[in-house]
């Protein structure tokens, strides 16, 4: 019988099983969880996951776990949720009625809605990846867990690993991490290690760490992790009535978030929950810029950078999603911008000034999406989802 679900190699295809403990392929490459789409598309519908929408009780109040068929396969007596998901999707399009019409027309969008992910119990979209990544790792009798982080993951898994009892390691880069994000990890009880070096060092590190202490691994390179991410996309396509946007635009580091959104519209697609593909724009910081620099050569070449930026959250130079996010630019036809700190920090205080507030990160989704309306790339009269990755605080 063909398995529900299973780990497939991003370059060679090899598979294997869901239930092994895994990150990469025995071939060096990313590995991701390939549904079998048929058996899915006699489960789910438009109207299946809308009968939801009502409901009390958990799993189906969750914005992660209301789309479980799409995600991971589990008893839902062993999902350790909080729950998450459920964020706003503001209309901030230059006509709008209220004060929030100043975004849109400072990036020069009539149709423009903001995703506010900071909205999640830690304060970032790294929740939705995190539900899915301890419950797995439960589900696989996992010892300890651990990530490298720039301060969302880490903050997110102290948070999830309290919950589900699991002993917790975060590696960060000494002193380039946000105080609150810090604060929150710590305050969860999380063991913190600061790694004299950036974090693409920390990322090398606790990659070796986990191999070598049989601890699970939960940052982005973690298959799991990427399919709860795909609920983001999920629920912005229910928000809109399951019409795509034109557009998806979002802030890009690791590249993990970028790759979720890819394969969520795709499999939407594949099972019929919505007609066309929207198009994805994933907008680094210039400091930060590995991704851009591969667009720009077709993605003939593969760069590495020492990062700089004020955006902490995406100061990274050698993202570990490369493939699996490269794939999701070329299947949407999307396309890669990057953004000065200048650009991103007046972005950030008109975001700001309009009474909805993000970090630094997040503010590269504006400032990306104005340049790109300035660029003609992005039409005035497309419809626009920016995604606001984490809260301002
Ligand atoms: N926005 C915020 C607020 C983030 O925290 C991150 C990543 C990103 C965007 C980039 O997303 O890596 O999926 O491309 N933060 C990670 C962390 C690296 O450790 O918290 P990505």
């Amino acid at each position: 019988m063909k398995p529900e679900s299973e780990l497939s190699c991003l370059a060679c295809r090899r598979r294997y099983p869901a239930s092994q403990v895994r990150y990469r392929c025995d071939c060096g490459e990313t590995l991701e969880v390939v549904h079998d789409l048929d058996l899915l598309r006699q489960r789910v519908s438009r109207e299946h996951f809308d009968r939801r929408l009502g409901s009390q009780s958990l799993p189906d109040r969750s914005g992660v776990w209301r789309y479980r068929e799409l995600i991971l396969s589990v008893p839902e007596e062993a999902i350790i949720s909080k729950p998450e998901g459920n964020t706003n999707l503001y209309a901030v399009g230059a006509s709008e009625p209220s004060g929030l019409r100043r975004i849109g027309r400072y990036v020069g969008l009539e149709r423009f809605y903001l995703k506010h992910e900071g909205e999640n119990p830690t304060g970032s979209f790294k929740d939705r990846g995190m539900t899915v990544g301890i419950t797995q790792a439960r589900a696989l009798g996992a010892r300890a867990v651990a990530c490298a982080s720039t301060g969302n993951t880490s903050a997110s898994l102290a948070a999830y690993a309290a919950q589900a009892e699991l002993p917790c390691l975060v590696f960060i880069p000494q002193g380039q991490i946000a105080y609150g994000k810090l604060s929150q990890a710590l305050a969860y009880g999380a063991l913190n290690l600061q790694i004299a070096g950036d974090f693409d060092a920390a990322m090398r590190l606790v990659q070796q760490a986990c191999q070598e202490l049989d601890i699970y691994l939960l940052n982005s390179l973690n298959p799991f992790r990427i399919e709860g991410q795909k609920s983001i996309a999920f629920e912005i396509l229910q928000q809109l009535a399951w019409q795509s946007p034109d557009w998806i635009v979002l802030p890009a580091g690791n590249l993990g978030n970028t790759s979720a959104l890819g394969k969520a519209v795709r499999e939407a697609q594949a099972l019929g929950l919505i007609e066309r593909l929207p198009r994805l724009a994933a907008v680094q910081a210039a400091g930060a810029n590995p991704f851009y620099q591969s667009f720009q050569t077709g993605f003939a070449e593969r760069f590495t950078v020492q990062a700089q930026t004020v955006a902490s959250a995406i100061k990274i130079g050698a993202p570990v999603s490369y493939a699996r996010a490269r794939r999701a630019i070329e299947q949407t036809n999307g396309l890669v911008e990057q953004v000065s700190d200048a650009q991103i920090l007046e972005a950030k205080a008109v975001v700001d000034a309009a009474g909805i507030g993000c970090e630094p990160a997040s503010a590269a989704t504006v400032a990306g999406a104005k340049k790109l309306v300035e660029r003609g790339l992005i039409k005035p009269t497309d419809q626009v989802v920016g995604l606001l990755t984490g809260h301002l605080l």
